[in-house]
């Protein structure tokens, strides 16, 4: 078994450690920077369905629902088709409208998820297109969707899904791209910016993955906290969200997501001196905003954790603690400000004695109701 975690203590450590190249296999063959072009021969039979698209709707449980939602904010970005993401055990009992002019994107790392399989199954009673993101090629779900891209990341051994994750997100974006090409909504010379960027993303992983130490150091502070708030804005709440599960499934230690500024809402009133709060603060165009949601914090006491982006000196200033993420683009980020978030929680769960391989109570692939 230590052969197979390829030297690391733990699956799941080895499977934060292989992003840069399962991301990069994702991408291998799929862009092309130069020419401004991305192809996806799974899906390459529904381009007259993509051009005349009126609504997408993904479906997906668990992390997958996270990729999903960042999925949201670059289709509808990108592309300009509105997209409504689902719980697929929500969608598939509440009669929902949906018609032939539908395209449905069922994403699943196992491709086995009982909820999503029905989910995919009521939507094709209906007429609609299904797409499936999947990583177990030949699994039950990329057998009954239409059309697909697979995610390529690898067998995923861990129950918390790391690498899946990212390339999910990975294909959501080359997903994105290859919708907004088919439908004229993004000028070339900007895909030839994007697709040049995309393309240095694996790097950028590696890069991201040299905060280790510095997450370490954060993960002793913090490693008996009973509560812990993930906030961030636009593409980075969902990040947020996936930050918080993570921590959740394999710590135990009751995490939320947010979006920043719904913290008055609610979860501000459950901030002091022990709860820790997680920002995603990177340099975007909701960066000032961020700040003042930090400033919230600080003021009642609470201990601020940032991922900031190299080289930012705004937030350092008042956040606890800092994790700087490399410098992208906007796009990218969710990519990139995950990977801090993972490391955190897997050391957390380390130092807790937790099993963070096999949490209880969790199972990998939910085939079940
Ligand atoms: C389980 C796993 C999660 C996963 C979810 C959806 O809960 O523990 O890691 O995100 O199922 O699984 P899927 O294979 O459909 O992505």
């Amino acid at each position: 078994e230590m052969l197979e975690k390829g030297g690391y203590d733990h699956f799941m450590l080895k499977e934060i450690y292989e992003q840069p190249r399962s991301i990069r296999d994702c991408l291998r063959g799929r862009i092309y920077p130069e020419q401004g072009v991305v192809q996806l021969g799974g899906i390459k039979e529904y381009v007259e369905k993509i051009k005349n698209v009126d609504r997408i709707i993904i479906v997906a449980c668990g992390t997958s629902w996270h990729a999903g939602l960042v999925g949201e904010y670059l289709i509808e970005e990108y592309a300009r088709v509105p997209v409504e993401v689902e719980y697929a055990s929500e969608f598939r009992y509440r009669n929902p409208i949906i018609t032939s002019k539908d395209l449905v994107i069922a994403i699943s790392q196992s491709g086995e998820t009982a909820d999503t399989m029905a989910a995919i199954e009521l939507a094709k009673e209906k007429g609609a297109t299904i797409f499936g993101i999947c990583n177990v090629v030949g699994a039950s779900i990329p057998r009954i969707t239409h059309a697909g891209v697979y995610t390529h990341a690898g067998p995923e051994i861990g129950v918390a899904s790391t690498k899946a994750f990212t390339a999910q997100v990975s294909v959501l974006t080359l997903m994105a791209f290859y919708i907004a090409q088919q439908r004229g909504t993004i000028t070339q010379s900007k895909f030839v910016e994007y697709l040049t960027e995309l393309d240095e993303i694996p790097q950028l992983v590696e890069k991201a993955l040299l905060c280790n130490e510095e997450v370490i150091k954060i993960a002793e502070r913090f490693k008996d906290s009973a509560n812990c708030l993930f906030l961030g804005r636009g593409s980075s709440f969902p990040v947020a969200l996936e930050g918080a599960l993570k921590l959740k499934e394999i710590s135990y230690i009751h995490a939320e997501g947010y979006p920043a500024a719904e913290m008055k809402h609610g979860p501000i009133a459950l901030i002091d001196a022990d709860m820790p709060v997680v920002f995603i603060a990177t340099k975007n165009s909701q960066y000032e905003k961020v700040i003042s949601n930090i400033q919230e914090v600080k003021a009642r006491g609470g201990h601020v954790i940032a991922i900031v982006s190299e080289g930012d000196t705004d937030v350092k200033a008042m956040a606890d603690y800092t994790i700087e993420i490399p410098l992208t683009g906007e796009t990218f980020v969710p990519l990139l400000a995950t990977i801090p978030l993972q490391l955190l929680s897997y050391h957390i769960a380390v130092m807790r004695g937790c099993n963070v391989d096999q949490p209880r109570n969790l199972a990998k692939s939910v085939t079940v109701e």
